[in-house]
């Protein structure tokens, strides 16, 4: 950052985060730097590696203007970046679980994270064990001796139960366990993790913070004592993210506050819009009264985005379908974050603790687009529903 200030409000932070427009002639951004090979001056600096850049994969100005930018919003020790929302999520559990350990995950958690542990960490010998999202303090119980990490996602990936993170973190890092968070809902703007006793912070910044479904990107931030282990691995893994993706995430930055809440203001006027709605069993929108975990949501976010779901009012895959098909703004696509609408149908197959819905689950990613247009869309949607 140029001139730090900790009284500033979040949108400057989000403007001014990062480089130093002094360090490359007063331009406002960061040079793109694309680069493998690095000039040494001399053998002497050589061997020392005694300058600030080494080589590509081990940080470039770009690289460093995100990280910072990152540790700021995080309160983090350091970040690493990496290709994906997913590799945001295997470099940290590769990082820090060995053989023999055992490892709890929330069994709401993001599929593909399911997937790597179900196939990579059990192939590695990890004893992968999945717990309830409403498992708080009782997760205690569930800890062994052996484990080395608990693996958290709030709210839940496509059915948005809230965890109790602080009590979780609380109990985990009690008995000696490192705890880690999937925040990408929340973004660091709504919940800052390593204040509520998370060690690492993941985000897939691929959603918000890029912003406009073009770029793929991860972030993993660290506390103090998790930073060297993290950076350590990532070095190994030689898992670095592509310049030209960096710096567009470094842009998408800069707006993710404004755009976050205009995310957020559109998509709670529609979840509160859709209760009302014949059709509709269930709007699933922790900042929803109505949501279970309401007062957990509110106890521990500053703000919430832009995706939720909805229970159908009966049927199965065939109304699903009908409103999927029936709906012109909203796109049929995975991801989300971007500026534009989308839905998906939710699978639930993968999950052990499951609850029971009236319907077929419908996720919804609220768009940048005018209110109006978007509720005529569902409109539309749930009419062929109920027609179908
Ligand atoms: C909660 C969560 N974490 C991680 C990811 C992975 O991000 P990416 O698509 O960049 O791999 C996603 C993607 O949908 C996600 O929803």
């Amino acid at each position: 950052m140029t001139k730090k200030n900790d009284k500033w409000g979040i949108n400057t932070r989000l403007a001014h985060s990062g480089n130093n427009p002094r360090d490359f002639f007063g331009f406002v951004n960061p040079p793109v730097v694309h680069g493998s090979t690095v000039l040494y001056p001399d053998a002497g600096t050589m061997a020392a590696r005694g300058q600030k850049y080494t080589y590509g994969t081990r940080g470039t100005p770009t690289t460093d203007a995100l990280e910072a930018a990152i540790d700021e919003l995080e309160g983090s020790a350091g970040t690493i970046l990496v290709p994906s929302g997913l590799a945001a999520v295997t470099v940290p559990l590769l990082a820090f679980a060995s053989a023999g350990d055992h490892v709890l995950i929330v069994d709401s958690v993001y599929h593909p994270t399911r997937h790597f542990a179900d196939n990579m960490l059990k192939r590695l010998g990890i004893d992968v064990e999945y717990y309830a999202p409403h498992v708080g303090a009782g997760i205690k119980a569930l800890l062994r001796p052996n484990t080395k990490i608990v693996f958290t996602e709030s709210p839940a990936s496509n059915t948005f139960e809230m965890q109790d993170i602080p009590a979780i973190a609380k109990v985990a890092r009690a008995a000696g366990a490192v705890v880690m968070m999937d925040n990408t809902w929340a973004t660091p703007l709504y919940f800052k993790p390593l204040d509520h006793g998370v060690d690492i912070s993941i985000h897939a910044a691929t959603k918000y913070p890029a912003g406009h479904s073009d770029v793929l990107l991860g972030t993993v931030s660290a506390n103090e004592a998790c930073w060297p282990r993290l950076r350590e691995a990532f070095d190994a893994l030689g898992c670095c993210a592509a310049p030209d993706d960096v710096y567009q995430v470094l842009r998408g930055l800069r707006t993710m506050g404004v755009r976050l809440e205009h995310h957020s203001k559109s998509a709670l006027d529609i979840a509160r819009w859709l209760e009302g709605q014949p059709g509709v069993a269930r709007v699933l929108h922790p900042a929803l009264p109505s949501h279970p975990d309401h007062a957990l949501w509110k106890r521990d976010f500053s703000g919430s985005s832009g995706v939720f779901s909805i229970v159908l009012a009966g049927g199965g895959q065939k109304q699903a379908h009908a409103f999927l098909d029936a709906l012109k703004i909203f796109g049929l696509g995975y991801s989300w974050g971007g500026f534009e609408s989308l839905a998906v149908p939710v699978f639930l197959g993968d999950r052990t603790v499951s609850t029971r819905y009236e319907g077929p689950l419908i996720r919804l990613q609220i768009g940048l687009e005018d209110v109006a247009d978007i509720k005529a869309d569902l409109t539309a949607g749930l009419a062929a529903a109920a027609s179908a």
